[in-house]
């Protein structure tokens, strides 16, 4: 649908309103009693939340790059039908296709309670998405209100079985790296990217002061992000996820991102409710799988 017929259907002034930004991209700008929010239908793409009275809690890059079929950095990217580099062919994309495709915005309820949720589908089949020739119903629900819910499931709808892998990416926003741990990982084993996939062992809260890119595998603990730079915490919580990922670029890697930047390091951290690895799932014909996350905030 394009801009002019998502904006006759949908919007609402002051509370629901369609823009275009970059190449073309169709952003919709949520305002409601608890919390602005910006979603890229792109990709599926949450870009901010921040509820009312709060500093944003999803970090955007300052640098991040609008195109078509690009992943902006930032935000909530969905990475489906794998999460990182394809198993078998480095030519494929990392992190899947679903980022990069463009979503139809299925549904947007405003409840009375004052909060909104959308819907976004994504369909395929070997026509449509070759990179993944099978028959499916992706569909991402969110609920924005004083937290902020997400919820991916995958339908297949082939005749095959298909085993995928995938991940809310989230980029969350604080205060100071070096203010910043994360609990809930304590004696989780995780596969370390920054060391050769390593098999390591967490002991105690996680502390950022190097490169960190790691698949804490089995588990599906709440993690909790303790930004003291900010006096706050997020509180990450899900279901049926059994991954957790944590990615940090450090330095030397961010200043080589263009669309990251010198310093961008310092004011992110993802915190990634996936199914990767060894938690990749095999989902048989006509079966459904859904990933939640649940965020909010918790000012001390
Ligand atoms: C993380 C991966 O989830 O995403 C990292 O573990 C990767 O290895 C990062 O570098 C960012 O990926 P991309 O494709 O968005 O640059």
């Amino acid at each position: 649908m394009d801009i002019k017929s998502l904006t006759k259907k949908f919007s609402s002034k002051g509370s629901l309103e369609f823009r275009q930004q970059g190449d073309g991209l169709i952003l919709l700008d949520i305002q409601n009693q608890y919390a602005h929010a910006t979603v890229c239908l792109q990709g599926a793409q949450l870009l901010s939340w921040r509820p009312l009275g709060s500093t944003p809690v999803i970090w955007l890059s300052e640098q991040a790059v609008y195109q078509q079929q690009k992943s902006i950095r930032g935000g909530v990217p969905v990475c489906w039908p794998w999460f990182g580099a394809h198993k078998d062919d480095p030519n494929m994309p990392a992190h899947g296709f679903a980022r990069t495709q463009e979503w139809d915005l299925a549904e947007v309820n405003s409840h009375e309670d004052g909060s909104t949720d959308l819907l976004l589908t994504l369909e395929g089949n070997k026509d449509v998405t070759p990179l993944w020739p099978y028959a499916f119903t992706l569909s991402l629900q969110m609920h924005i209100g004083a937290a902020l819910e997400m919820s991916l499931t995958t339908h297949n709808r082939d005749k095959q079985a298909m085993v995928i892998s995938e991940a809310l990416h989230t980029y969350f926003q604080v205060s100071d790296i070096n203010k910043v741990s994360v609990d809930g990982l304590d004696q989780c084993s995780y596969l370390d990217k920054v060391d050769g996939f390593n098999e390591k062992i967490q002991t105690g809260p996680l502390r950022i002061d190097t490169e960190v890119d790691r698949i804490y595998s089995d588990t599906t603990d709440v993690c909790v992000i303790n930004d003291t730079g900010l006096n706050r915490q997020i509180v990450v919580s899900k279901s049926g996820s059994h991954s957790t990922v944590v990615w940090n670029p450090w330095a030397a890697k961010s200043a080589a991102m263009s669309d990251m930047g010198e310093q961008a390091y310092t004011k992110m951290l993802c915190v990634e409710s996936a199914n990767a690895a060894a938690n990749s799932l095999q989902l048989a014909p006509g079966e459904s799988h859904s990933l939640q996350v649940c965020y909010h905030v918790i000012e001390l």
